[in-house]
């Protein structure tokens, strides 16, 4: 089976670590397998609109940022498209045909819009968009036939409905729609990381997130400022590195090259681990390592960065350039739907044929 791959942002802020070890470093390691058809890769503008429509501004302001990220980690727009939502028309109509096939009920049982509602305070005062946005989500996969969707955890709901619909379409019509599968990230801890400060999530609402684009001297200042266990008072304390972000950050990042290079005294993780657990070593020790070790993550990404900050055109080029293949391809599709659902009256010479029968 050809492997189409897609997957995508909200762009409602700079991305961050979190993002990094969840879903960015992932795309970047299909991207080089290059074991696929095509990948795509979408700045969901307009479904951040369904949650940001207040705040329109914000979306604007953070699609060139986002694009900056994706290129800055390695993304190569000679290997995959960059492209942005709203400017693929066809995922209107597409949203539009498949919203027959899903009932209110279901929308309401979706757990992440369900969960997404209750973070927003959106109780009483739903958006239609918002509330909706799981048809639109089926649109932006299903325009591709995309089967491979590298996503985070929050987003099985999503694509589970995806399958349903597609499965109704299919049923009902012809089949030209696509099951898509959602790829989690390999590293368990890295389906979410928390914050530095402890919250089991870093989100830029909480201002608890290294972002990809700080420089070296605000990653080590949040770094030396992390939350890491409380008990853990005096360097001979026992403490826990479980429910340690500094020690699950570690857990995803560290490298036993690391240790040769930046902490010696330790082999590996495992060591370092039993040493804090038994008492005697030091918090400073340990986020002075951490910080290290991001570091090393993020040179590379920050260099990249810095080169595509001085050619903003070129980030430019990739997106529109991107759009429009983007574009091409889900117009094909939508092509293939109206013809499944015979709603394709001006190509299809029987239409007007089984009417001058009738009337002959
Ligand atoms: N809902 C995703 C998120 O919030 C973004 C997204 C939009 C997406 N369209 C998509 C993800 C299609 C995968 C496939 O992160």
């Amino acid at each position: 089976m050809k492997k189409i791959i897609l997957t995508g942002d909200r762009p409602t802020g700079r991305l961050h670590l979190g993002h990094y070890v969840g879903s960015l470093q992932n795309r970047v390691k299909l991207q080089n397998e290059g074991d696929f058809e095509e990948m795509f890769i979408m700045i969901a503008d307009a479904q951040a609109l369904t949650d940001n429509s207040q705040h329109p501004e914000k979306i604007r302001e953070n699609l060139l940022e986002v694009a900056l990220d994706y290129l800055s980690v390695g993304l190569d727009p000679n290997k995959v498209t960059l492209f942005v939502q709203s400017e693929v028309s066809a995922l209107c109509e597409l949203t539009f045909f498949y919203a027959n096939l899903v009932t209110v009920a279901r929308l309401q049982r979706n757990p992440t819009v369900k969960n997404e509602i209750q973070l927003r305070n959106f109780e009483a005062n739903i958006p239609v968009g918002f509330f909706t946005y799981p048809i639109s989500q089926t649109a932006d996969i299903t325009a591709f036939k995309a089967n491979i969707i590298p996503v985070g955890e929050d987003q099985l709901p999503m694509i589970e409905q995806a399958r349903e619909i597609v499965r109704s379409f299919n049923r009902i019509y012809e089949p030209v729609l696509v099951e898509p599968n959602a790829v989690l990230p390999e590293h368990s801890s890295a389906l979410r990381l928390p914050g530095t400060d402890g919250n089991a999530k870093m989100s830029k609402s909480l201002g608890n997130c290294i972002f990809l684009a700080d420089d070296t001297e605000t990653v080590r200042q949040k770094v030396m400022g992390m939350y890491t266990d409380p008990n853990h008072i005096r360097i001979e304390d026992k403490g826990d590195t479980k429910n340690n972000p500094v020690f699950i950050y570690l857990d995803v990042l560290a490298t036993d090259e690391d240790f040769k290079e930046f902490l010696p005294e330790y082999h590996n993780l495992e060591e370092l681990k039993k040493h804090y657990e038994n008492g005697g070593l030091g918090d400073v020790k340990i986020k002075k390592f951490l910080f290290q070790v991001i570091e090393r993550v993020l040179i590379p990404i920050r260099e990249r960065r810095k080169y595509y900050e001085t050619r903003l055109d070129e980030v430019y080029e990739i997106l529109k350039n991107g759009s429009k293949h983007a574009s091409e391809v889900a117009n094909q599709t939508l092509k293939e739907v109206k013809n499944a659902m015979k709603i394709n009256y001006f190509e299809d010479d029987s239409f007007l044929k089984k009417y001058e029968e009738k009337y002959k």
